[in-house]
C-alpha cells in the first residue's frame, strides 16, 4: 500500500456550541465534546486509509477549561501513526467567542480507530509519510503511547495469572 501524508488526511470540525449542549451547570458538556473528538479521529481516519473505521478505544481526554455556550469549538484532528490495522488521531480542540475572536486550548484527545473491512474484521491501513519536525514527534509519541498501553495490559493480565 502507498503510504499517504500525514497532512493529506488532517480534518478541522467546527461547531457552534448550543443551550442543547450544556450542562446542569451551563458549561458545555464534556460528553459533546468527546463526540466531536471522535468523529473529527473518524473523518481524519477514513481519509488516511479511505475505508471503514471504528472507534477501538479514546487513549485519553483532557479537558483543560470550561467551554460555554454561544461558543465556536473546532476540533483539529490528525493521524499521528499508522500501524498494521490501527491508528493513533490526536484531536486538538479550541474554543473561541466568534464576538471577540479570542481563542483558546480546552482539550485535547487520542483516539485508537481501526480499520475493517465489510465483515468488521481489522483490515490493514497504508502506512503514514510524516514530513517535518512536528509530524515526526507526533509519531514518536503515539509510539511511546502504544507501547505504555501495550505493557500496562501485559502487567494487568501477569498479576492477574499470579492472582490465580
Ligand atoms: C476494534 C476491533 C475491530 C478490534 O478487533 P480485534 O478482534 O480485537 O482485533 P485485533 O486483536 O486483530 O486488533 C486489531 C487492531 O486493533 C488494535 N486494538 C484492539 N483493541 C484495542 C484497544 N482496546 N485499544 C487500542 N487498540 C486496540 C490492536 O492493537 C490492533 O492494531 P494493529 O493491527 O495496528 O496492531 C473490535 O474490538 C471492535 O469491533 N470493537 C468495537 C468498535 C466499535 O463498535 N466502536 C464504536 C463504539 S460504539
Amino acid at each position: 500500500m502507498e503510504p499517504q501524508p500525514a497532512s493529506q488526511s488532517a480534518s478541522v470540525l467546527v461547531r457552534w456550541m448550543g443551550i442543547g449542549d450544556a450542562n446542569s451547570a451551563g458549561f458545555v458538556h464534556g460528553g459533546v465534546v468527546m463526540k466531536l473528538c471522535d468523529d473529527a479521529a473518524g473523518i481524519a481516519a477514513i481519509r488516511h486509509c479511505r475505508g471503514r473505521v471504528v472507534t477501538a478505544a479514546m487513549d485519553r481526554m483532557t479537558f483543560i477549561e470550561p467551554v460555554s455556550v454561544g461558543e465556536l469549538l473546532t476540533c483539529s484532528a490528525s493521524v499521528n501513526a499508522a500501524w498494521r490495522t490501527s491508528m493513533e488521531v490526536g484531536v486538538r480542540v479550541d474554543a473561541e467567542n466568534p464576538r471577540t475572536g479570542e481563542r483558546r486550548h480546552t482539550s485535547t484527545a487520542y483516539l485508537t480507530m481501526v480499520a475493517v473491512d465489510e465483515s468488521g474484521s481489522p483490515t490493514p491501513v497504508p502506512p503514514l509519510l510524516t514530513e517535518g519536525d512536528t509530524e515526526r514527534r507526533r509519531e514518536r509519541e503515539a509510539e511511546l503511547r502504544r507501547q505504555n498501553r501495550l505493557a500496562e495490559r501485559e502487567q494487568i493480565l501477569a498479576d492477574r495469572s499470579a492472582d490465580g
